[in-house]
């Protein structure tokens, strides 16, 4: 008995930020942005919140599954961005759709989050100790961003996909994953001082602060590292491998992984276009789209990777 993917859902915040829009705010320009990055625009959250739009990407992905609310005995949401600390944002996700039977919890792994909550209800369906789970990744990292800095706002966006997970004969077949706690600075975002009554520490910059040639390097050669291992551990050639889902952040760090592990570009869906790197969400939100594109065939040999603060990075292997 394995696990798989029953039922994918996206949602987007309804604003669109072109460069070119983001030009009047910054000193940056399109050619810049789309020849560095490969991104051409993000959505940006106005009136959604990390939560709706957890919440309306998990409706669509119980619909795609055809299991109802009360059948869902986890939920986790990935995030870096949750509106507040208390309640978590998987309590919120449950109060609004009513999924009674649930156990609630939040994951922050960063860009990663989301492959380390589906290999967590991996390894709780595969056991036997539940049957469906519910995991999200969402993001509204627009408030975490320095808006003054150009080195960073381009890069992020905001969305929110998921995934319904269940019992399977066919499914996950391997799973990898790791952290490097001690290259943490090279990608980080505040703190939360120790100020009481007693002592009053510095506040750090409550921003995204990033070392973008460490992660570049960092990325690409980690995902063939993932990739291999995967490989490895299901026994196949990544040669085998119909599609490469990788966390969006940049078409360079892409194209590179891509050459490195001798793959065709093709095989590698890309969608930071249109959206930028959403971190947690930006795996779910391109599984769900190549699920409804029919980009994801039954029997379809997958590998999925995440990597990014931390650091940490992840994957599985499954077929579709
Ligand atoms: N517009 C115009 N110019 C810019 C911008 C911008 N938005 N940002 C930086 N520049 C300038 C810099 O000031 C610098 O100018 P200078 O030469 O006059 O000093 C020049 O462009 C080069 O800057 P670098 O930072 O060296 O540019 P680099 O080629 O490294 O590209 C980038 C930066 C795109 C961030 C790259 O390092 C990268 O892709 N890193 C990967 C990091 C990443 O994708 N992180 C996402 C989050 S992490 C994650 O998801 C895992």
């Amino acid at each position: 008995m394995t696990s798989s993917i029953l039922g994918t859902g996206s949602a987007l915040p309804e604003k669109i930020v072109t460069n070119d829009l983001l030009a009047t705010i910054v000193d940056t320009n399109d050619e810049w942005i789309r020849d560095r990055t490969g991104i051409c625009e993000r959505r940006i959250a106005t009136t959604e919140t990390t939560t709706t739009l957890s919440v309306d990407a998990a409706r669509i992905a119980l619909e795609d599954a055809g299991i109802s609310p009360e059948e869902i005995e986890l939920i986790i949401v990935a995030t870096l961005t949750p509106d507040g600390s208390m309640p978590n944002t998987a309590c919120k996700v449950q109060a609004e759709i009513g999924a009674t039977n649930a156990m609630c919890y939040e994951l922050n792994a960063a860009c990663a989050g989301f492959m380390y909550g589906v290999q967590t209800a991996h390894a709780f369906i595969s056991s036997g100790i539940l049957k469906h789970a519910l995991i999200i990744g969402a993001e509204t990292l627009s408030k975490i961003m320095d808006w003054t800095d150009r080195g960073t706002c381009v890069l992020f966006g905001d969305g929110a996909g998921a995934v319904v997970m269940g019992p399977s004969k066919e499914g996950i077949i391997a799973v990898e994953g790791g952290a490097d706690g001690s290259k943490g600075h090279v990608l980080t975002c505040g703190n939360a001082p120790l100020i009481n009554p007693f002592v009053r520490n510095e506040a750090t910059s409550p921003y995204v602060d990033m070392d973008g040639q460490e992660v570049f390097k960092f990325a690409v050669r980690k995902i063939p590292e993932i990739v291999n291992a995967l490989s490895a551990k299901g026994n196949v050639s990544p040669s085998d491998l119909d599609l490469v889902l990788l966390h969006q952040a940049n078409k360079r760090i892409i194209q590179t992984a891509a050459k490195r592990l001798g793959l065709n570009e093709d095989i590698f869906p890309i969608n930071l276009s249109k959206y930028g790197n959403t971190s947690a969400a930006s795996i779910a939100i391109l599984l769900d789209e190549a699920n409804k594109s029919g980009q994801l065939k039954k029997g379809s040999l997958v590998a999925l990777a995440g990597f990014g603060g931390g650091l940490t990075w992840a994957g599985i292997l499954m077929k579709w």
